[in-house]
């Protein structure tokens, strides 16, 4: 790759404020440094990302946050030789914060500026963590979307199905809220899931009886609702108990869909000598959805690649990095770059209804 030596990244198009330093070079790539300021406290009375709030955490952020990735990377701003920024898609006054703030740094430095998809960060981030040759099949699967890609370059993108309502990370959070535990969903519902038992709630799995690689989690999210109201008009409350059994029953429900439909793509993949199945984004962090998607990739003879916790969720160091495999086939994008809220991966891709915790994303 003959990609400038070290570029400095910015994320802010959901809820965390995240800058990186990436070192790129022949010898491979390491990340410097990768700050994520989260913002969960401010949004947390709420119940839900207030993209206001979310804007104006970020504007104040930033500087600092670009500040720590540089300190921590013992880096002066002036050694940079490329800035990288998520343009899209997300919450508008979000994606606004970072892309003003890079074009600063751009015009304060003279360095170039590139605009990235962030979703395109997710799905190049096993090339980033284990050099994964293309073409791969990505789960893209967090709180704002949930789609399958072949994934042939870094601008090159062959959607093959994904959600037609919620993405599952926003029905984690969601059923969370429901059953009274913590704020993000994901973890905390993991976390009460290991002391449930999956049978004693039969929850449906969405979609499943219909060909082809798209889900749905919104019909899953009412069902547990309902259940959820019938324990409470029972026993006029939720046990622990009730808790943790709600919660294994539905990612239970989630494990299966996602892994039935994830095999159902990898049969779609073209039939190579090395097949290659990842998965990136928030939700790919919990552990049981892992350990089914890596036995559906060993069932279908492909290798599978999930990035470290901390690369899963939102991250400035994966923009960085999508920006060094674009700026070797693109020019940089200057100050005309703009904010897009909607961006979806595959251009050629008819645009979808239904929507993410944070509105349709891609
Ligand atoms: O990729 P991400 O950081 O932000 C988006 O671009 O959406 O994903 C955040 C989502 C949240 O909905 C969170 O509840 C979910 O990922 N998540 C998890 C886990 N950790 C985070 N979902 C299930 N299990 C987890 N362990
Ligand atoms: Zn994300």
């Amino acid at each position: 790759m003959t990609a400038p030596r070290l570029i400095l990244g910015l994320e802010s198009s959901c809820d965390d404020t995240a800058a990186a330093v990436l070192r790129v070079g022949q010898g491979g790539t390491e990340i410097l440094s990768s700050i994520v300021l989260g913002q969960t406290d401010l949004h947390v009375a709420f119940g839900g990302v207030v993209p206001e709030i979310a804007a104006r955490a970020h504007a104040e952020k930033l500087d600092h946050c670009v500040e720590q990735a540089l300190d921590t990377a013992h880096i002066p701003l002036a050694a940079i030789d490329a800035i990288a920024v998520t343009a899209g898609p997300g919450l508008i006054g979000g994606v606004v914060s970072g892309v003003m703030c890079a074009k600063g740094l751009s015009a304060a430095t003279g360095k170039p500026l590139y605009g990235v998809n962030h979703l395109a960060g997710h799905a190049l981030t096993p090339r980033l963590t284990d050099a994964v040759p293309y073409p791969y099949l990505m789960l893209l699967v967090s709180g704002g979307h949930c789609q399958f890609l072949m994934v042939h370059g870094p601008d090159k993108f062959q959607r093959l199905g994904g959600t037609i309502d919620d993405a599952p990370g926003e029905a984690f959070d969601k059923i969370a809220r429901l059953i009274g535990l913590s704020q993000p969903g994901g973890p905390a519902i993991e976390q009460a899931a290991l002391a449930g038992d999956p049978r004693r709630f039969a929850f449906p799995r969405p979609l499943l009886d219909r060909a082809g690689c798209d889900m749905s989690f919104s019909g899953l999210k009412t069902a547990v609702l309902r259940t959820r109201d019938a324990v409470v008009a029972d026993k006029g409350g939720l046990t622990e108990t009730d808790q943790c059994d709600l919660a294994a029953g539905f990612q239970a429900a989630v494990v299966d869909v996602l892994a039935e439909k994830s095999r159902r793509a990898l049969a779609r993949y073209p039939d190579e000598a090395r097949r290659t199945f990842c998965v990136a984004g928030g939700v790919a962090a919990n552990q049981a959805i892992r350990a089914a998607l890596q036995r559906i990739a060993e069932e279908g003879g492909a290798g599978f690649v999930a990035p470290p916790l901390e690369l899963c969720t939102d991250n400035a160091a994966m923009i960085a990095y999508a920006a060094a495999e674009q700026m070797v086939i693109r020019p940089p994008d200057g100050f005309s770059l703009s904010a897009r809220p909607r961006w979806p991966l595959d251009q050629s891709q008819p645009g979808m209804l239904g929507s993410g915790k944070k509105g349709a994303k891609a």
